[in-house]
């Protein structure tokens, strides 16, 4: 099977689907990958690197578009060079991986219908755990939040971190980052970095530890709303609380620096969080940078891809933050495409499995038939905080549970389990009852000290540790109660002190590896 990376036409794009290193990977999962000659140039992959990592290299573009596979940034548009759209060139029966924001390009599906295609949109890759390895626009959002911070930072006249010199003292830079998402976290962490102050205000308070954890202040406003929608994303807010947090803004945008605005409702029209007074109450020499400029804008002076400027305040409305760190960018973004391919049955069993949530949700369309809207996942993201990681918690245990009582709501494996154990209670010699009241009772033990573990801190070394731990403290406590300085109380006392130095140890050692990624 055969990929091909066309070079991105989409006025002044410089990223690309595939680096030489996630070429390789490719060709290891079986495909051969054709390059159209100079696809990586401008972020800084020559087409000799390509060669050396085994590609194919063409200036025929044509050739690039006739693969069974063709992975690409921007969605396909009109092609100069060739004088015909991208789908066009498309092969019939093809498979295109690209962002394609569907919601928003009904005429660009309507033509990929029309080449009977199959067409992936990484912009659709539902945000759930499992497929964090395959979030594209996770990955550009983190650096296009590490990249507004190093935007403002050229265009603001001062430093970031606080010094003190012999020409006088410098106090640092205040930071307010409005929406603290994916965008949002990297841009505090590059702004903090920096040495600034930084504040964040979002309207999920879940995300308060993160941005605490971030070592930045979390804002508040007095009214309570919970801004958390369905699958982990924000839901809009009431005109009361937008008033609420206008008002914040106004009091914060007196004494700040550089405001970043990351706020989005996905599917809707950027808010528009900060009005001209918002911007006439800042200092002359502070920067707004509005990543929300594609969507319409959190600021109402934006100006998407270019810098405006208002009383002495500069708004930077740059729509391609990520392209910006071309070379970072096409890395990741080509090391998503490689987790998605690998999910999809490598070369030899490349399949739709229409059952996986994941490839349901991103292919939009499916063998010519247009499946846009996909079906979202009923589930939580990661990026919550307290309530994600409740609702993660609470899933495994109902699982577990249904594992125990197969089909719930049929009464015949319990009452069966049952009858087993009054046979057994009464066929069975009392010796083996005491090891079955032991063995059952370690199994309990070993369930629960998983189970009350949050999943995401599940290790399968985790796991089988405290399991046996779990069953060493039953066996423990059951052998202490036998004739005082015996060897079976010793060795039951031993069992005991150790399998719970074991299990609060690992505890404690989690927790501090946890604390090690908290600044
Ligand atoms: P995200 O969905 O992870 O985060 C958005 C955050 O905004 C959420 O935490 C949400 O709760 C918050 N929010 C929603 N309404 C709010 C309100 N009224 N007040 C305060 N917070 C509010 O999104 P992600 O991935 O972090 O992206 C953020 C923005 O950056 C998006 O607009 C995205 O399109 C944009 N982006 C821009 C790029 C550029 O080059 N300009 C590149 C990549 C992303």
């Amino acid at each position: 099977m055969k990929i091909g990376i066309p070079k991105e036409i989409h006025d002044g794009e410089r990223r690309v689907a595939a680096t030489p290193d996630t070429a390789r990977k490719l060709q290891k999962f079986g495909f051969q990958v054709v390059i159209e000659s100079g696809a990586g140039a401008a972020a800084s992959f020559p087409d000799e690197a390509y060669r050396d990592a085994g590609c194919e290299i063409t200036s025929d573009v044509a050739t690039v578009w006739q693969q069974d596979i063709v992975a690409k940034v921007r969605p396909p548009e009109y092609h100069p060079g060739t004088g015909q759209d991208e789908t066009e060139m498309l092969r019939e029966g093809a498979t295109l991986i690209s962002f394609l924001w569907p919601g928003q390009n009904a005429a660009l599906l309507e033509r990929l219908v029309a080449r009977k295609a199959n067409a992936i949109a990484m912009d659709a890759v539902p945000r759930i755990s499992r497929a964090q390895k395959l979030d594209a626009l996770s990955s550009m959002a983190n650096i296009a939040g590490y990249r507004a911070v190093v935007e403002a930072a050229t265009l603001f006249p001062r430093f970031f971190t606080g010094q003190i010199t012999a020409a006088g003292k410098v106090p640092p830079a205040k930071v307010l980052i409005i929406g603290a998402g994916v965008a949002g976290l990297a841009a505090i962490g590059a702004a903090r970095g920096m040495g600034a102050i930084v504040r964040a205000f979002d309207t999920r308070p879940a995300v308060r530890e993160q941005v605490q954890s971030m070592g930045a202040e979390f804002l508040e406003v007095t009214l309570t709303e919970d801004g958390a929608g369905e699958g982990g994303y924000a839901k809009e807010m009431s005109p009361a609380f937008i008033k609420a947090e206008m008002e914040l803004f106004l009091a914060q945008a007196k004494d700040v620096d550089i405001i970043i605005t990351t706020a989005l409702i996905p599917g809707r029209p950027a808010p528009k969080l900060l009005q001209a007074y918002h911007v006439e109450a800042m200092r002359p020499g502070s920067v707004i940078v509005d990543l929300a400029a594609e969507q319409g804008g959190n600021c109402e002076l934006t100006q998407p891809g270019r810098v405006a400027e208002h009383n002495g305040v500069k708004i930077i409305g740059y729509t391609d933050l990520a392209s910006r760190l071309s070379s970072t960018a096409s890395q990741l973004y080509g090391t998503n495409i490689v987790h998605l391919l690998d999910d999809l049955g490598k070369a030899e069993k490349f399949h739709f499995d229409l059952a996986d949530e994941v490839t349901s949700g991103a292919l939009v369309v499916h063998d010519g038939a247009n499946r846009w809207p996909t079906p979202k996942p009923k589930m939580t993201s990661p990026t919550e905080g307290k309530p994600a990681a409740a609702a993660a918690t609470a899933t495994p245990k109902k699982s577990g549970h249904g594992h125990g009582s197969k089909a719930p709501g049929s009464p015949w494996p319990l009452v069966a389990a049952g009858l087993a154990l009054v046979g057994i209670g009464v066929g069975a010699p009392p010796s083996f009852l005491t090891h079955l009241t032991v063995f059952v009772l370690a199994i309990f033990v070993g369930w629960q000290v998983i189970w009350n573990v949050a999943p995401a801190l599940h290790t399968p070394l985790m796991s089988v540790t405290n399991a046996i731990s779990g069953i060493i403290l039953i066996g423990g406590i059951l052998q202490i109660s036998g004739p005082p300085g015996s060897a079976t109380t010793i060795l039951g006392a031993a069992a005991i002190l150790l399998a719970t130095i074991n299990i609060a140890g690992g505890f404690l050692v989690t927790q501090r590896m946890l604390q090690m990624f908290r600044k």
